[in-house]
């Protein structure tokens, strides 16, 4: 028997849980990761399909695939929205078990921040409009946990969903600003049967809710279904019009944007790609989806 074959693939495989920055690099050691290629999926846990379509993603394209769980304070401007942000972490560990998760990082909020984070990033005009001009602060702390995240992984690629369409821009710029070495992979959005984009929130809808929410879907088709024969304006008002008319549903925006530097636009020119995206309360429940109509 050839023992020099015998490598950490052929051992039972267990998911190695880490909750402090040295088990995480303890791990890394251990595991040889420096030899192979680490793929990263940052999220806020309560954990649900659209999670698991990336951390596939990253075992697809990468050796080994580490999940990060971590509620980042620094990105809730509603510290209410932070309060009750659901938080599931035996249901998330068996999810990332089952999918064949390699590490989960688990830290508390004293080991991401030890001290208060007070780096201001400037992202220009990427998150300044939509969710940036309505959840002030909300980009930069994003900005300071994933680059903190990024800094104790040292990832060879990252996964974000198109889902938070205006994150996966703003951590691309502040990629490119600070220079890192990362990768950064955009991935598709998981809906429901519904239409509904799948998120750790929509737990927190009621079943009239829920029964509202899947408006916003239909109200994102429309807008590309119409988007052939009418003006964006009036397409957006007619769709602001709809959804606030619902009891149960309010918009915060409904918007045609450049997909490149999220302008908003009047009109589909040729080469230009436009993205509808859309930030719509049901109840109390914020959900933002997006969809490209050309
Ligand atoms: P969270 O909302 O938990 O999302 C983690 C990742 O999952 C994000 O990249 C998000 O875009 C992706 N995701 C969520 N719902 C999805 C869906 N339906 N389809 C595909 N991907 C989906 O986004 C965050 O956490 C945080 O801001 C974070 C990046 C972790 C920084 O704290």
């Amino acid at each position: 028997m050839n023992y020099q074959s015998q490598s950490i693939d052929l051992l039972p495989f267990v998911m190695i849980i880490c909750k402090t920055i040295q088990e995480i690099r303890a791990s890394e050691t251990n595991l040889t990761f420096r030899k192979k290629l680490i793929g990263f999926v940052p999220t806020m846990g309560a954990l649900h399909n659209g999670h698991i379509s990336l951390l596939k993603e990253s075992k697809k394209a990468c050796d080994i695939t580490i999940c990060s769980i971590f509620v980042n304070p620094n990105q809730f401007n509603d510290k209410s929205d932070l309060a009750r942000y659901p938080r599931t972490p035996e249901a998330d560990i068996k999810m990332l078990e089952e999918a064949g998760c390699d590490v989960v990082f688990m830290p508390s909020v004293e080991e991401i921040y030890p001290k208060a984070d007070t780096r201001v990033f400037d992202f220009g005009v990427i998150d300044k409009v939509l969710d940036g001009a309505y959840r002030p602060g909300h980009f930069n702390g994003v900005a300071q946990v994933v680059s903190r995240l990024f800094d104790i992984v040292k990832p060879y690629k990252a996964f974000f969903g198109l889902k938070d369409y205006q994150q996966v821009l703003v951590i691309k710029k502040m990629v490119e600003q600070l220079q890192l070495k990362v990768e950064i992979v955009a991935c598709p959005i998981l809906r429901e049967a519904d239409g509904l984009a799948m998120s750790s929130r929509n737990t927190l809808l009621s079943v009239e809710e829920r029964k509202a929410a899947s408006l916003v879907p239909q109200i994102m088709q429309e807008a590309k279904a119409l988007s052939t024969h009418l003006p964006l304006e009036d397409i957006k008002d007619r769709l602001l019009h709809v959804v606030n008319s619902n009891p149960l549903l309010k918009a915060d925006y409904i918007e045609f944007c450049d997909a490149d530097t999220l302008q908003p636009v009047t009109e589909i020119k040729p080469g230009k790609k436009v993205i509808c995206l859309s930030a719509i309360f049901s109840g109390k429940i914020r959900l933002i989806d997006n969809l490209f109509i050309n």
